[in-house]
């Protein structure tokens, strides 16, 4: 006896086998899940002999289609205070690199991250799920990096493990010390590196953070201070991502994938020797136009280069109060196609399949398939390139999470 089953539907598994058109649709078809997993899913007139009888609950869709549920794989959603300010300078000529230099930026948002109660950053953060949730989202990556110190950044870390605990939503949650360097250390970044360090293996028994991320950048810290993290991090076995590539060329690509991070993310000044290197230690490259956007960049992540080279593309929100306070899933779709011509294929795969890879969930969720969860978006749409063309308006009419549903519109 299966617990659910929807009908009358067309469906965008994500999975090459039914239909390669990297969507793989099935139109017209079924779906049925028992405990929160897919048990069976094809097209309808496939379905077993008095299939009605074989589910307790039966949806009739009424042409509706279904995709996985939607992954936003980076976001920093855990944070106090807003950047007007910032927003305002940089409108007046100033930029990002300087207003960080000039002690804004990240340290700002840390300042007021630490003034903070954990129930004061739950309430705001809470909010920021919910309107990703709004759109689709079943799983949400959750990065720390405004706390700086043990204290603080585990409290971010506390806050990102109770909205998944609050709210029908898987959270994966990445410790991101090394995000800039603290006022405490001033110049003294290899110190701060290992002060970190210092704290993985509590880190690792607290069980808060599922990977580790870094900022390689000019602004933040060089490759040589990333090598030395990752390679603590690697051998404790935490997953491994990279802010690499957003303002200049440090290599930190190359770096990420010589360690087999799960991601490099921005990538927007990245080299064609790292995009091989990223192919051949499969990490993910993670698109954040929101971010190119926000901050009125002008050099782009180089689609073609990571096309050639058959590296997975991810499309992602960044959500943060400094480079993307956008609380959209959708809208990074469609600006990842109009800003960096991606297809609205290509991230429908990025907000599923290759997001999925990005966390190091594959193998459970970013496709419908038989024994994933039963992690479903419903959709008033007449094709899931739809999704990358709207903005500003939500075609979402229900959210299946684990078999059940949870949103309906
Ligand atoms: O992903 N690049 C570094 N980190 C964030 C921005 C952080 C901030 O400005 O607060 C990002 O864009
Ligand atoms: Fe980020």
């Amino acid at each position: 006896m299966w617990d659910s089953l929807w009908i009358n539907c067309n469906l965008c598994t994500m999975n090459d086998a039914e239909n390669d058109d990297g969507l793989g649709i099935i139109n017209n078809g079924a779906i049925a899940s028992t405990a929160g997993k897919i048990v069976w899913i094809g097209e309808a007139n496939k379905l077993p002999d008095a299939s009605e009888k074989l589910a307790k609950e039966i949806n009739d869709l009424n042409g509706s289609w279904i995709t996985p549920g939607l992954i936003d794989c980076h976001t920093h959603i855990v944070h106090g205070g807003e950047r007007i300010n910032e927003f305002n300078m940089r409108l007046e000529g100033a930029n990002y690199e300087e207003i960080a230099r000039a002690g804004g930026g990240i340290r700002s948002t840390v300042k007021a991250t630490r003034a903070a109660s954990e129930q004061e950053l739950f309430d705001k953060a809470l909010k920021r799920a919910q309107s990703l949730q709004e759109e689709g989202v079943t799983v949400l990556e959750i990065k720390s990096g405004y706390g700086l110190n043990w204290e603080n950044e585990t409290k971010q870390l506390r806050v990102a493990r109770k909205i998944g605990e609050s709210l029908p939503l898987d959270v994966i949650t990445t410790y991101l010390a090394a995000h800039t360097i603290p006022e405490e250390y001033q110049n003294d970044g290899d110190g701060y590196i290992d002060s970190i360090i210092e704290k993985l293996p509590e880190l690792k028994k607290s069980g808060l953070a599922d990977a580790i991320d870094g900022f390689c950048e000019g602004i933040a810290f060089s490759p040589k201070q990333i090598e030395k993290l990752f390679k603590a991090a690697g051998d404790l076995g935490f997953n491994l991502k990279l802010h690499a590539e957003q303002l200049s060329d440090l290599g930190g690509a190359t770096l990420a994938a010589k360690y087999g991070a799960k991601s490099a993310d921005h990538l927007e000044y990245v080299s064609e020797k790292s995009a091989k290197a990223m192919l051949k230690s499969g990490s993910v490259a993670v698109i954040l136009p929101c971010a190119f956007y926000f901050l009125n960049e002008t050099k782009k992540p180089p689609i073609d280069l990571f096309r050639k080279n058959a590296v997975p593309m991810a499309v992602a929100t960044d959500m943060n109060p400094g480079s993307s306070p956008c609380c959209s899933l959708l809208l990074a779709m469609n600006m990842a196609c109009t800003f960096f011509k991606m297809t609205p294929t290509e991230t429908m795969r990025g907000v599923t399949l290759h997001a999925a890879q990005a966390l190091g969930i594959e193998k459970t969720h970013g496709s419908m398939e038989i024994g994933k969860v039963t992690d479903l978006a419903i959709w008033g749409i007449t094709h899931p390139a739809e999704l990358s063309y709207h903005m500003g308006f939500n075609p979402l009419q229900e959210l299946i999470k684990d078999g059940r549903q949870i949103i309906q519109r």
